[in-house]
């Protein structure tokens, strides 16, 4: 069988799905490998590299892989030129990809979407998403340092005594911890809130001090480890007993995500006004709609003296270690899928089910758009 890594097409997109230290894993499942040439460029991994890793470089990878390793949904042009039957793996968008999963049950592709790998510890070694959350977190430290008119850390010079940045980070889920370490290492005051209690001690355990709102937030989480979504009246009062907190903060990072539904908001206009010229908030919830109601997807906007940005596919930015991270999520996945060299669909086994969205011409995901 051919598992091929087309490039990808999709504008401003730098990582790739396979990079070439992972190639040998591959061939020795079976497989024979097709690199797109140039696929890995953008990461900084070349052509030459991959060959002497054991790929082949195919101008026709996209047509001729019976599975397909990417990072982007396909392009309609693209799914029209997979092979009938084959396996496709990468960030699917299910929720909001509606026509393109369609396209792929068409085509009878059997599709994988990496966002929707179950979160359980089996699938650790599989999950996409907090690999790239990490990098997210950490980003999201450097735009904020490199837009603060200020130190993050403390200075003590001979010009005088300069105080350390304060930082405050709301929703301490995988970004945010790493958002808090990120920011502790840069020297700033880290302050951290998450609605679901048992993150207190992580967020401890980084360094931080976890910030207790006196609100209820006994019924926080799922079973899976996600965020339940709570009441208008909830979200209105943790603005309310937020604002302090964002007020006193230089910079505010929000990574406050429910699954599947629209980011809640939690800074509004009124709360920006409060806060200090020359603060910075750096949205990481922007493509689900923002945590913050002043949030412009993919810009950075000024509005109250404060720098607000609303980054998209941070990822992408820091491609090398990307696609490192997200190709060996994607190589543990398809070698869980893999039976004697060929994929293998069983749909009794969660980690295989979850991620299935297209099968046998069918969709077997819940299409909303
Ligand atoms: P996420 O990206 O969906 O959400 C980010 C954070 O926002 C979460 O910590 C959530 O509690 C928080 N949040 C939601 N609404 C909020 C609000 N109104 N105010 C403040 N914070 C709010 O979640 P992420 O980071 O992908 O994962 C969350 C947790 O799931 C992890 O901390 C971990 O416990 C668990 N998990 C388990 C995995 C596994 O077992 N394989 C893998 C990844 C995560």
């Amino acid at each position: 069988m051919i598992a091929s890594v087309p490039k990808e097409a999709v504008p401003g997109e730098r990582r790739v799905a396979l990079v070439p230290e992972l190639v040998g894993k591959l061939t020795k499942a079976g497989l024979e490998v097709l690199v797109e040439p140039g696929a890995g460029q953008p990461a900084g991994f070349l052509d030459s590299v991959y060959e002497e890793k054991g790929a082949r470089l195919d101008s026709q990878a996209l047509e001729k892989g019976d599975i397909l390793l990417k990072v982007q949904p396909p392009s309609a042009e693209e799914v029209g030129r997979i092979k009938e039957g084959a396996t496709l793996i990468g960030f699917l968008q299910p929720h909001t990809n509606g026509a393109s999963i369609r396209a792929l049950a068409e085509r009878k592709v059997t599709a994988f979407a990496m966002e929707l790998m179950p979160r359980i510890a089996r699938a650790q070694p599989m999950d996409a998403l907090s690999a790239m959350s990490t990098l997210a977190g950490y980003k999201a430290v450097l735009i904020a340092a490199n837009h603060l008119p200020k130190f993050f850390p403390l200075l003590m010079t001979a010009a005088g005594t300069m105080t350390p940045a304060r930082v405050f980070i709301i929703g301490a889920g995988v970004a945010g911890l790493q958002a808090i370490g990120t920011a502790k290492r840069l020297g700033a005051v880290v302050e951290a809130y998450d609605t679901r209690p048992a993150v207190k001690e992580q967020v401890e355990s980084v360094g931080a001090k976890f910030v207790e709102l006196p609100l209820e937030t006994k019924d926080a989480e799922e079973k899976t480890g996600y965020a339940k979504a709570q009441s208008e009246e909830f979200y209105r009062r943790q603005q309310q007993m937020m604002a302090r907190y964002i007020g006193a903060a230089d910079v505010v990072i929000t990574t406050a995500l429910v699954p599947g539904k629209r980011a809640p908001l939690l800074i509004s206009e009124e709360m920006v006004r409060g806060m200090r010229p020359g603060s910075v908030i750096v949205d990481l919830a922007a493509e689900q709609g923002g945590n913050c109601a002043l949030t412009e997807a993919g810009r950075d906007v000024v509005k109250h003296g404060v720098t607000i940005v609303g980054p998209v596919n941070l990822p992408s930015t820091v491609p090398f270690h990307a696609s490192q991270m997200y190709a060996r999520t994607v190589t543990n996945f398809l070698a869980h899928l893999l039976k004697d060299g060929s994929v293998h669909v069983d749909l009794q086994d969660e980690l295989t089910r979850g991620p299935l969205v297209t099968h046998q011409g069918q969709v077997l995901f819940e299409v909303k758009s």
